[in-house]
C-alpha cells in the first residue's frame, strides 16, 4: 500500500507568547495509506479542524513535515493544494456557487478536476453526462440543472458538494463534520451517499465527526486525537467490531474526559 499523505511531528500554535497562547497540535505524526477511510473522534477543541487546516494549507504548520504524494507540501501555498485535496464542510453554503446553476457548478467542478484547454461553459454533451451521475444522489436533482444552488436544501447541497469533489479527482478528500449541521434522517443519507462515492472513486479520505456511531461504522480505520495527538488508531477487523462503549471507554481511558453528551451517539 502506498502512502499518501505523511505528517510528521507537526506542531501548530496559535497566538504564540501571548496570554492565549495555546499549543493544538504537538508533535502529531500520521501516515496516511492510498484508499484509507478514517473517521477521526476527538473532544471539542482537541484539534481536528486544526489538522485539516493544516493539511489544506489554510494553516501553516510551525514545525514538522507534511508529504502529499511525494511532494513536500509543508510550506505550499492553499491554492496550489487544492488541486490535489477537495473539503467539504458542515457549513453546507460553503461547498458550491449559491448564485450558479447546478450545472454550472458540475462544469466548474469538472474543469477543476481535468487538464487546461478545456472552457468553462456548459457543453451540451456534458449535460448527459451530468444528468447521469445526478441521477445516483436519487434526490431529483437531474431534472433540475438549471436551477440556482441557492434554491437546494442543505442536504442536497451536501450531496451536489461531494458530488462535484469527487469530478476534480482529488488525491485526498477532507470532510469536517459535514453532516453535523443537517437533521438526523438527512444526515443519514450523506453519510450513506459519502460512502458510495468514496468507495466508486476509491477516494482517499478523512472524515472528521461528532458522531461515534458514524465513525465506527465508516470507514477502514479510526482515530482519536487527544492533547494534539493522534492517542487511538484502530483499523481492519479491530475497528469493524468495536462498540459505542468500548470507543467511549477508550476515549475516556485516553483522554480522561467522558464523552456523555447523548447526541453524540444519537445524532
Ligand atoms: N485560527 C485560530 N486562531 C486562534 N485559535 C484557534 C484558531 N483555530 C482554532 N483555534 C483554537 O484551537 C483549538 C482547537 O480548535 P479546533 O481545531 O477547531 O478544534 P476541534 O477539534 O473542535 O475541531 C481551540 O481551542 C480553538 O479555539
Ligand atoms: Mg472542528
Amino acid at each position: 500500500m502506498r502512502t499518501i499523505l505523511s505528517l510528521k511531528n507537526v506542531h501548530k500554535t496559535f497566538e504564540p507568547g501571548t496570554i492565549n497562547e495555546n499549543h493544538v497540535l504537538k508533535g502529531l505524526s500520521l501516515d496516511v495509506m492510498e484508499g484509507d477511510f478514517i473517521s477521526v473522534i476527538g473532544g471539542n477543541g482537541a484539534g481536528k479542524s486544526t489538522l485539516m487546516n493544516v493539511i489544506a494549507g489554510v494553516l501553516q504548520a510551525d514545525m514538522g513535515q507534511i508529504v502529499l504524494e511525494d511532494t513536500d507540501i509543508t510550506t505550499q501555498p492553499v491554492r496550489k493544494r487544492s488541486k490535489k485535496i477537495s473539503r467539504v464542510f458542515q457549513d453546507t453554503k460553503m461547498g458550491t456557487a449559491s448564485r450558479m446553476t447546478i450545472e454550472q457548478n458540475l462544469a466548474i467542478a469538472m474543469k477543476r478536476g481535468q487538464s487546461r484547454g478545456l472552457s468553462w461553459g456548459v457543453k451540451e454533451k456534458n449535460r448527459t453526462f451530468y444528468q447521469e451521475i445526478l441521477k445516483e444522489l436519487d434526490l431529483g436533482l437531474e431534472n433540475r440543472l438549471k436551477t440556482s444552488v441557492e434554491f437546494l436544501s442543505g442536504g442536497q447541497r451536501q450531496a451536489l458538494t461531494l458530488l462535484m469533489a469527487s469530478l476534480a479527482s482529488p488525491k485526498l478528500l477532507l470532510l469536517d463534520e459535514h453532516t453535523a449541521a443537517l437533521d438526523p434522517k438527512t444526515s443519514e443519507m450523506v453519510m450513506a451517499l459519502t460512502e458510495k462515492i468514496v468507495t466508486q472513486h476509491h477516494l482517499t479520505t478523512i472524515m472528521i465527526t461528532h458522531n461515534m456511531e458514524n465513525a465506527i461504522r465508516y470507514g477502514n480505520r479510526l482515530i482519536m486525537l487527544q492533547s494534539g495527538r493522534v492517542v487511538v488508531d484502530i483499523a481492519g477487523e479491530e475497528k469493524k467490531h468495536l462498540t459505542v462503549p468500548q470507543l467511549m471507554e477508550l476515549f475516556h481511558q485516553r483522554s480522561g474526559e467522558f464523552m456523555t453528551s447523548d447526541s453524540l451517539i444519537l445524532s
